[in-house]
């Protein structure tokens, strides 16, 4: 590869897929003659990787760029460019709102990025945020930043179709479309090659994973266990599953593969049937309700995590409570809880109004946490005395004598370190645990 003296430093926000992007864009970025660099100070160019899902999400962007005005000052050649998500929602307004911006690049324009930045060394501003119908990157071999990282992310589709009425996802990534089955398996015997010890294939609704070319058609179930049989020492993880698009197959084809990691994550976003209906996700809560029934009958020691969100639309006390006995039914081990925000673009910003008070949202997000806090207690409670296998992902913050990784179920367990090192499978004996971490010793 050329190199033309240039340094990139790449910042991240937002989604696991927004972590994948980036990569995709160091990719890009190297081959142009960039080398990536982890201190700001030295760079010629910086790209914000953004988020827009929620309102707080882009206000933390905004504050990250404005603090740009020291560097530029010492460095008056330095571009700044805002990409992904926010770069899509908000186009050339961001010229016009944040004074340092000198491109703004969305989700499917990465490989335009080379002329872009062109352009913005001679002084204009250089936007690219065409969506495209087929773009997959699927030709682009990622490059792994965290060079000491055995984790790694492959995407296997972009987009959405599903339009559930208060998110911005399917504004900013454009439609659905899936990666072409070979690019995946190629990349992820990349990882193997590299030493990863674990692969996560990203997309906003992996179930509705489909591709179709003259010969045949590959389905979720069918991909995912064409990657398990592909690198059969290595983890295998997936994220999204979409409630409504969740199959038996792909349960069976989990309990079936050792490597394909005994987790789900199924947002469930709330327990109303209004408020579902008003979200427009698809499904009611007896559905939901059957799906978690046949990943407890079929992969009995399955971890199960969610997202859920208060204070959409119309939501009632009644509305509320349905979320509170769901989550209470459900049991997770892990959930990511949010207040409604609204977007400006969605069908809930255009069409129903966000009419419950903050303090309300408040109110409800903190009964929602106290709860999930306490489920999560008893659940780690419930795995004492078990053995789980454990990756070793690094050095425990708290001591230098313990190492963390992760159980399939994607619980967090630290145990004394010894001559155990990165990237090893350990069998660990649990013997006490917190809300949030299991700990115990190799046995
Ligand atoms: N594709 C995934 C979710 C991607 S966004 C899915 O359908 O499950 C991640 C999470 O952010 C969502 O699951 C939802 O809980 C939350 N979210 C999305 N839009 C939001 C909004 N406008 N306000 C608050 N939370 C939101
Ligand atoms: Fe957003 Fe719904 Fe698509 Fe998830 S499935 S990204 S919540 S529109
Ligand atoms: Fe955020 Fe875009 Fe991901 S809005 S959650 S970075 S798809």
């Amino acid at each position: 590869m050329s190199t033309n003296n240039k340094k990139l430093f790449l910042e991240t926000y937002g989604c696991q897929m927004n972590v994948a992007d980036s990569e995709v864009v160091a990719s890009i970025m190297e081959h142009d003659g960039f080398a990536i660099t982890k201190t700001r100070e030295e760079a010629d160019l910086i790209l914000v990787n953004t988020c827009s899902i929620r309102e707080n999400a882009e206000t933390r962007v905004r504050g990250r760029v404005q603090g740009f005005s020291e560097l530029k000052k010492k460095n008056p050649k330095l571009l700044v460019g805002v990409i992904g998500c926010m770069a899509e929602r908000l186009g050339e307004k961001l010229f016009e709102e944040e004074k340092n911006v000198n491109l703004v690049v969305g989700p499917d324009a990465y490989m335009d990025l080379p002329l872009l930045v062109r352009k913005a060394e001679n002084g204009e501003n250089a936007i690219n945020i065409e969506l495209s119908l087929t773009e997959t990157y699927k030709d682009i071999c990622p490059s792994r930043i965290d060079e000491t990282s055995i984790s790694g992310f492959v995407s296997i589709m972009r987009g959405c179709n599903n339009f559930c009425t208060y998110c911005i996802v399917p504004y900013t990534r454009g439609r659905e479309r899936s990666r072409n089955p070979e690019s995946i398996l190629k990349e992820v015997k990349d990882l193997a090659d590299k030493g990863y010890k674990e692969v996560t294939l990203l997309g906003q609704n992996v179930n509705s994973f489909s591709y179709k070319n003259s010969v045949n058609q590959v389905s979720f179930p069918e991909l995912l266990e064409m990657v398990a049989v592909s690198v059969p020492n290595m983890r295998i993880r997936f994220a999204t599953s979409h409630p409504k698009d969740m199959s038996d197959d792909t349960l069976h084809v989990i309990a079936r593969n050792k490597n394909i990691c005994n987790f789900i994550h199924l947002p469930v976003q709330s327990g109303s049937d209004s408020v579902l209906k008003n979200m427009r996700r698809k499904y009611t809560q007896e559905w939901y309700k059957s799906k978690i029934e046949a990943i407890r009958k079929i992969i009995p020691d399955c971890g199960l995590s969610s997202d859920i969100f208060c204070g959409f639309y119309n939501e009632s006390d009644e509305d509320f409570n349905e979320t509170i006995e769901l989550m209470k039914w459900a049991k997770y081990d892990l959930a990511y809880m949010f207040k409604y925000s609204e977007r400006p673009g969605t069908y809930a910003y255009k069409n129903m109004k966000d009419n419950i008070p903050e303090t309300v949202k408040q109110k409800r997000l903190e009964q929602m946490i106290e709860l999930q806090n306490q489920i999560s207690l008893e659940n780690n409670q419930g795995d004492l005395g078990k053995v789980f296998e454990v990756l070793v992902e690094g050095i425990s913050k708290k001591s230098d004598q313990e190492v963390y990784g992760r159980t399939q179920q994607n619980k967090v367990a630290v145990f004394p370190k010894k001559d155990y090192k990165v990237g090893d499978f350990v069998n660990v004996l649990i013997k006490s645990c917190t809300k949030a971490t299991l700990i115990g010793e190799a046995v």
